[in-house]
């Protein structure tokens, strides 16, 4: 089932219990960004939350926590939701595989229903906005695909990026953002800022849920995200041209806001409250200008808590941070077999492989610190042998706890590249990076009393089907 916009998504949640509609009257500070914290703390499993009855505001309709829970990140990619997370992440591996799936162009985009512009365009006219922290230093656009093109190569459609990038309202048509050095758009705004020029963009709110997924995924800089998001779908994804950029846009967003990002100009941005679980500072931020507003008759408004992990951003950049970090590992090291970055967006990697001789596993280690992701995040990486799941946290400390020997498998690295939001970085942007040998020595390197590993029994196999059907049957 592919979704060709937010709707039609909220609509599925719906039906299949995933949607949690709030019919009392709330404020919307703090009870908005209270009510999405608070799903991140019920346990498993925490429904979307749509909210319609916000006091001080006439006709908003919010939704929250979208994305923020493993059967709700399974029905976006048109899974049954009750699909386990390992599976999800396999699957999402195998559609990977069906990459590129060219988009399709639409003519009468939903959002062309309404437009103010130039002096017109006021965001507080358009969006309810609402803070998530106490600490936070405004109202922010924390879950907008933001849409840019490389000033060298304004016609390569794989070089058109989407991305989330967190934004601040810093006045009616006036916005702050955050781009890391290591992603696209600040490539882009590198680029244009050495030509003297404005970066236009174009930020799109609302957008279908794969649309999501794929703009926060760390693909290689001249991938489509659009040309992914067909892949994922299992359908060529919906765009549209957006009416002032000329950008490909989403064609089933709520709105479409459209701008420059000021060349060589920056303001102060922040503080937020960060998916690290700190905040981050208040820095000199590229600032955008906002000259056109497209939207939705009654727009839905959809934001992301973030906070203290997990919250909607780790079940969001999971499996969609496992999967690039895996493809791109195995094009050079064909014998890793799966990768666990589902921990603060990839600070930390699990990676299971098999050796092809001693000191093999530690170098595929430090390429995935090499990775276009891993030279921005993967800040801890721990390898453990093909036999063990990396998705299985018990498997793996038993790894960490039975194989490591400190003074040979435990490395670190100086001076290393890091996302200046790192609370441990010093200063911002530099790191030490760990990495973890938790796999068996093999030839040359003959360290240790391997060779005697206790394997199940092999009748094993016979009583875990008995006992299971036992269980089945009541019997405990
Ligand atoms: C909710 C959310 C907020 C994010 N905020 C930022 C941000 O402020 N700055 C940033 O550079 N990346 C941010 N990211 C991460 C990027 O979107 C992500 O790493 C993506 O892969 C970057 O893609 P790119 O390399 O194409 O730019 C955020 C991701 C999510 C899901």
């Amino acid at each position: 089932m592919a979704y060709d916009d937010l709707r039609g998504f909220l609509d599925t949640l719906e039906r299949e219990g995933r949607l949690l509609r709030v019919p009392d009257e709330v404020l919307p500070e703090p009870d908005l960004a209270a009510a999405a914290n608070a799903a991140g703390r019920i346990g498993e499993g925490a429904p979307a939350l749509w909210f319609d009855n916000v006091t001080g505001f006439t006709g908003a309709r919010i939704v929250l926590n979208v994305h923020g829970s493993w059967p709700n990140h399974a029905l976006a990619l048109g899974l049954p939701k009750d699909t386990p997370i390992r599976e999800q992440v396999e699957e999402f591996a195998r559609r990977w595989d069906d990459f590129p799936v060219a988009p399709e162009r639409r003519e009468d985009a939903p959002w062309r229903e309404n437009t103010v512009e130039g002096p017109d365009a006021d965001l507080f006219q358009v969006l309810p906005l609402f803070r998530l922290n106490d600490g936070d230093g405004g109202f922010y656009l924390d879950k907008a695909a933001v849409v840019s093109r490389d000033p060298d190569a304004p016609d390569d459609f794989g070089r058109q990026n989407v991305g989330i990038y967190r934004i601040e309202v810093m006045g009616r048509n006036r916005l702050a953002f955050q781009p890391v050095p290591v992603h696209d758009v600040a490539i882009h705004l590198r680029k244009a800022e050495e030509r003297g020029e404005d970066l236009p963009i174009a930020i799109t709110l609302g957008n279908d849920p794969v649309i999501s997924i794929v703009a926060g995924m760390p693909m290689a800089y001249d991938q489509s995200e659009y040309a992914m998001a067909g892949a994922l779908r299992g359908a060529p994804a919906p765009i549209a041209t957006a009416p002032l950029t000329g950008f490909d846009v989403p064609w089933g967003s709520e709105v479409v806001v459209e701008g420059v990002i000021e060349g060589r100009r920056r303001e102060l941005e922040g503080p937020f409250g960060e998916f690290t679980g700190h905040y981050s500072g208040g820095r000199r931020m590229p600032v955008i200008r906002v000259d056109r507003v497209s939207y939705r008759t009654d727009p839905i408004f959809e934001s992301l808590y973030l906070g203290m992990p997990w919250t909607e951003i780790d079940y969001l950049v999971g499996p969609n941070t496992c999967v690039p970090v895996l493809k791109q590992l195995r094009a050079e090291f064909p014998e890793v077999q799966a990768v666990n970055a589902m921990y603060t967006h990839g600070l930390l990697g699990i990676i299971s492989t098999r050796k092809r001789y001693g000191g093999f596993a530690k170098a595929v280690g430090m390429r995935a610190m090499t990775t276009p992701h891993g030279l921005g995040y993967l800040k801890v990486v721990i390898v453990v042998d093909e036999d063990v799941d990396p998705f299985d946290l018990r498997q793996v400390m038993w790894a960490v706890s039975a194989k490591v020997d400190p003074a040979v498998d435990v490395i670190t690295v100086p001076g290393l590249p890091v996302v200046p939001l790192d609370p441990a970085s010093s200063p911002p942007g530099m790191i030490a990076k760990l990495l973890v040998d938790a796999t068996t020595p093999v030839f040359p390197d003959d360290r240790g009393h391997f060779g005697s590993p206790v394997r199940d029994l092999p009748e094993t196999g016979e009583w875990v089907r008995r006992l299971q059907a036992l269980r089945s049957e009541g019997v405990r």
